[in-house]
Parts: structure tokens; sequence; C-alpha cells
């Protein structure tokens, strides 16, 4: 079996968009065939929920629950895959550690608010003593949510994100129905008509390959 990747999603703060990404991405690379759990360490179980609710045959990845911060790293050298995503909850840093110990790639979604962006700070800061440790993540943040036409939205995408200790991903995820509606029908924005939804997942998944990190 190829190596084991394994992408964290995190933020601390509560509905940046980590569970929306978490199931897409995991679902894109699921459709090109690759071996995909998605492991759900919230014990809101938002991903699970997600994978109830999913129509019988539905071609998504399966989810493991995996909630007690101890057990991370021996239950998922247990799973048979080659990608393992990892939805993370808000506001819980001893979970999110472990994760961010054993994560290849961390990507950080923030909406673009000034009040997201100072939240994203503990997740950083995560990644950040890893790195200080000598630990190897690949790390970005990745803006979610995003209204093109606000003027603020501009503001914060265009500014200075190494001021913030991370780069930012060029692929931006838009606001979009289509991913609130995906989500609650057990789906993905892959099994609905959102072209543009579908081509910026697709090209988050490209920039990660383009910057060697997958
Ligand atoms: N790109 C998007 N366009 C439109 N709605 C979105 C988008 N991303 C997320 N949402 C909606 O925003 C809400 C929060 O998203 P999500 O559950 O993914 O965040 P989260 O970070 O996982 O939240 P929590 O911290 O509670 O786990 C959900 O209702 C979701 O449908
Ligand atoms: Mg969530």
């Amino acid at each position: 079996m190829s190596i084991l990747k394994i992408i964290a999603l995190l933020n601390e703060k509560g509905g940046s968009g980590k569970s929306t990404l978490s199931i897409n991405i995991a679902t894109a690379l699921h459709r090109r065939g690759e071996k995909v759990v998605l492991i759900d360490a919230d014990p809101q179980g938002t991903a699970r929920d997600w994978r109830e609710a999913s129509p019988e045959n539905a071609d998504l990845p399966s989810v493991v629950a995996l909630d007690r911060p101890e057990l991370l790293l021996s239950s998922i050298k247990a799973i048979a895959a080659n990608w393992v995503i990892i939805d993370t909850p808000a506001k819980a840093e001893r979970m999110s550690a472990n994760v961010i110990r054993i994560a290849n790639i961390a990507l950080i979604p923030v909406q673009p608010s000034a009040a997201d962006v100072w939240a994203s700070a503990a997740a950083v800061k995560l990644v950040q003593s890893k790195i200080d440790v000598g630990g190897q993540i690949h790390a970005a943040f990745i803006a979610t949510r995003v209204s093109g036409q606000t003027k603020l939205s501009k503001e914060i995408l265009a500014g200075n994100w190494n001021e913030y200790g991370l780069p930012l991903m060029a692929t931006a995820i838009a606001n979009r129905v289509s991913y609130a509606q995906s989500l609650s029908d057990g789906l993905s924005v892959f099994d609905t008509t959102d072209q543009a939804a579908k081509v910026e997942i697709d090209a988050l998944i490209t920039e990660l390959e383009t910057k060697g990190w997958l």
C-alpha cells in the first residue's frame, strides 16, 4: 500500500468551515479512486451525521469516529487507507494538538473577517510548536465562505498572511448554497450541478499537488 497521508482541518473558531471542507476534500480524493477515510474527531459528530444522511449506495468515503485524543495515533495506524482526512472540533486544544502531531498537512479555514483571522492564532501556534521541535508539516490558511463582492473580503484576502505565520492558499472557497445543501443531503458538491464549487475543490487539490504537499 502506498504511504499514508494525513490532512487535518483545524481552527478553534466554530463554524469556520472545517467539516464542509473535510467532507468535500475527502470525497474529491475518493472519487479519484484513492482509498480515503474521513475521521470525525469532533464529539459534535458532523461528519458522522453527514454520512448517516447519505443515500444508500452513495459513492462517498467512509467516516470513522475517533474522539479520544490519546487513541488517535494507534487507531489511525490500524486504518487501511492511503489518505486520512481529519475533521477536528472547535475549542479542543488537546485533540487538535494530537492531530497536528500526526498530520502531514494542516489546513486552517478562515472566513474573511478580522475576527476569524484573529481567532486562528491558536491553530497557527499548534502548527508552529510542531515545527519548533523539528516536526515536519505543511500548513496554510484557506479562505472560506468568501463573497468576492465585499470590500472587506478583498482587503483581507490581499493582506499580508505571512505576518500570521503561514501562507494563504491561492484557491478560495466561495460562499455557495451548494455546500450547505449537499452537506445536509449527506452528499458533496460533486453530487450537485454547481460546477463552480466542484472546480474550486478540484483546484484546491491541484494546488496542494503543485506545492508538492500531496
Ligand atoms: N463555502 C460555504 N458556502 C456556504 N455555506 C458554508 C460554506 N462552508 C460552510 N458553510 C456552512 O457554514 C456552517 C458551518 O460550516 P462547518 O460545519 O463546515 O464549520 P465547522 O468549522 O466544521 O464548524 P464547527 O466548529 O461547529 O465544527 C454550516 O452550516 C455550513 O453548511
Ligand atoms: Mg465541524
